[in-house]
């Protein structure tokens, strides 16, 4: 069984955000599996470094759209975004400074972090834009 099974509640409502943040739950799925069948370390490292990839564009994707729809909580949420991009990048570092596996807490942290941030933040963010265009707000 995957380690995070996708679920409608994780859909925000925004297709082009919730295809990638489906791409996002599958990297992580490959990460955990890589770390648990205790693969060799430059398989868990790849999986890493394609885990950080995604997550530069990803969080990309979201703050163009910030712009395009001149969020006003778009500072909250880039602050957000840096915060975990710092965290990834040190247990990154890590690894590589230690040779040490990546440990499930570190995996456990990249997941509750990335769906409290989806249902959370990114979810506020799908719902201003809704409101915007049923005219709402402006
Ligand atoms: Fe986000």
């Amino acid at each position: 069984m995957a380690y995070i099974t996708w679920k409608s509640t994780f859909e925000i409502g925004f297709s082009e955000i919730d295809e990638q943040h489906k791409i996002y739950i599958n990297l992580l799925n490959e990460l955990h599996e890589a770390q648990s069948k205790g693969t060799s370390q430059h398989v868990i490292k790849e999986a890493l470094a394609n885990f950080l990839d995604y997550t530069h564009y990803h969080f990309d994707t979201e703050e163009k759209l910030f712009k395009q729809y001149d969020y006003p909580l778009a500072e909250e949420h880039l602050e957000e975004h840096s915060y975990f991009i710092d965290k990834v990048k040190k247990f990154q570092l890590n690894s590589q400074k230690n040779d040490l596996l990546l440990s499930l807490k570190t995996i456990d942290f990249l997941k509750d972090w990335t769906i409290n941030h989806i249902l959370g933040t990114d979810q506020q963010f799908s719902d201003f834009i809704r409101l915007r265009e049923l005219g709402e707000i402006n």
